[in-house]
């Protein structure tokens, strides 16, 4: 199956939702984290070593919630459901706090697990590097089950989406200690997965390079590591390990190696970092127009990586001071006039949010590489949550939308697809 038709059949409307009423196998309920046996040597974080925060910031635990079911753990990277399809593993070489080394960030334990000890050895000719990279190298996986166990086939539009915003993360983190960030999307994801161990369960999606070339490039690390399971229980899904599959291999690509420059007071960015939420209900208070052009403004920087496509960020304005009302693209207004109830509609009817936010954003695409494209919709949307909250202000993604009701109301031709709803107010 290729992506248009993977998108096309995933897409939810009107008569979908109600004549696809979701099943929930309660007894199936995968689990979300993935934990190494303890023959791998475990490191606990320490939050006075600056390398291991840099890592926590990235996606450890920053709250606890107590239900009658039992406690849950939510974490600075947000995720669809609270569902955390996603795993981070990294190489480092040659960082203050870390033995060089290959490591899986194991979030239920907030500590890292040294996976394999470089011998001159790397990931390097994986992903197509030139030089040995001195710094990390972070390495993301979907680990499907968890998310399609609820999501069904629009799964993979999800572990995209939540990968994106772990890069997202990757990048707020590396801006705390002023590294730059370069993503990958086009590499050897296939042998990879295999000396992992993934099986049929998990992925790579994506990689990110937080470090500097430094000497010739090494051999390739050729482990083969044993199969964890990261799910406890287990349902394949046909349509999203082939659209998987179908979208490896990049098209056309254009590289993008313009640095961001973002304007955050660092202390509270990371205290920004650490208390990001979504909100689960608006009250329609309006925003100022300075706060506005402030996320607007950390939206637009460039996002360097190896297959940069084009996301268009659609702003319905519900209520801004100062502004008028009605859809803004590129700088300009397209439409004008109080769509704040047609929002609320397209958000899947999620009044609460679509409807009572002063900002309810669409991401749209007519990109040829499904898996860059829509994880840069997901980093699009975690800089629009860092810098809301960092404002004070609410924000929530919505991974559920009517896709050919918000093409038509953007009036985007059949070429589009429509990759993510964000909604920002309080
Ligand atoms: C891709 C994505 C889609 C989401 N879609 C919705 C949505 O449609 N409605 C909603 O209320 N929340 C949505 N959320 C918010 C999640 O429910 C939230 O991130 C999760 O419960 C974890 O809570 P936290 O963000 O406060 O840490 C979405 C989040 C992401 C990342």
């Amino acid at each position: 199956m290729n992506f248009h038709t993977y998108h096309e059949r995933t897409k939810h409307s009107y008569t979908s939702i109600r004549q696809n009423a979701s099943y929930m196998d309660w007894n199936n309920q995968p689990s979300q984290y993935k934990c190494y046996r303890d023959k791998f040597e475990h490191i606990n974080l320490n939050d006075q070593i600056q390398a291991h925060r840099f890592i926590y910031r990235i996606g450890g635990i920053s709250a606890k919630k107590s239900y009658s079911s039992g406690e849950y753990f939510l974490r600075t990277n947000p995720s669809a459901g609270a569902l955390f399809p996603n795993e981070i593993y990294f190489q480092v070489r040659g960082v203050d706090g870390f033995v060089d080394g290959i490591y899986h960030f194991e979030v239920k334990t907030s500590s890292v697990v040294l996976l394999y000890s470089l011998d001159e050895d790397g990931v390097e000719r994986y992903l197509g590097l030139k030089n040995a990279v001195e710094g990390f190298i972070f390495l993301t996986s979907a680990v499907f089950f968890r998310s399609s166990w609820k999501y069904k086939d629009r799964a993979f539009r999800y572990c995209l989406l939540d990968g994106g915003h772990i890069l997202g993360q990757i990048e707020a983190s590396s801006y705390l200690m002023d590294f730059a960030v370069r993503h990958l999307y086009c590499f050897d994801k296939v042998s990879l997965n295999k000396i992992f161990g993934f099986e049929d369960r998990e992925f790579f999606i994506s990689a990110s390079v937080v470090g500097v070339p430094r000497g010739e490039l090494p051999e390739s690390v050729e482990f083969l590591l044993p199969f964890v399971d990261g799910t406890g229980t287990f349902i394949a899904n046909k349509i999203v390990e082939e659209v998987y599959e179908n979208t490896l291999i990049c098209y056309e690509r254009r590289a993008n190696n313009r640095a961001s420059h973002f304007n955050f007071r660092k202390d509270v960015f990371e205290e920004t970092i650490f208390r990001r939420r979504s909100i689960r209900e608006m009250h329609k208070e309006g925003i100022s127009k300075e706060s506005f052009d402030f996320i607007i403004d950390t939206v637009n920087q460039s996002v360097m990586s190896d297959c940069d496509e084009k996301v268009e960020i659609f702003v319905i304005v519900n209520r801004v001071i100062d502004m008028p009302l009605g859809v803004y693209h590129d700088g300009k207004f397209i439409k004008h006039g109080d769509f704040s109830r047609k929002a609320g509609y397209l958000c899947l009817e999620q009044y609460h949010l679509g409807e009572n936010s002063a900002l309810t954003i669409f991401l749209a695409s007519k990109s040829k590489n499904y898996q860059a494209m829509y994880q840069k919709a997901g980093i699009i949307g975690n800089r629009i949550y860092l810098s809301a909250n960092y404002l004070h202000i609410g924000c929530s993604g919505i991974g559920a939308y009517y896709d050919d009701e918000v093409s038509e109301f953007l009036e985007l031709d059949s070429e589009y697809m429509i990759l993510y709803g964000i909604c920002v107010g309080n």
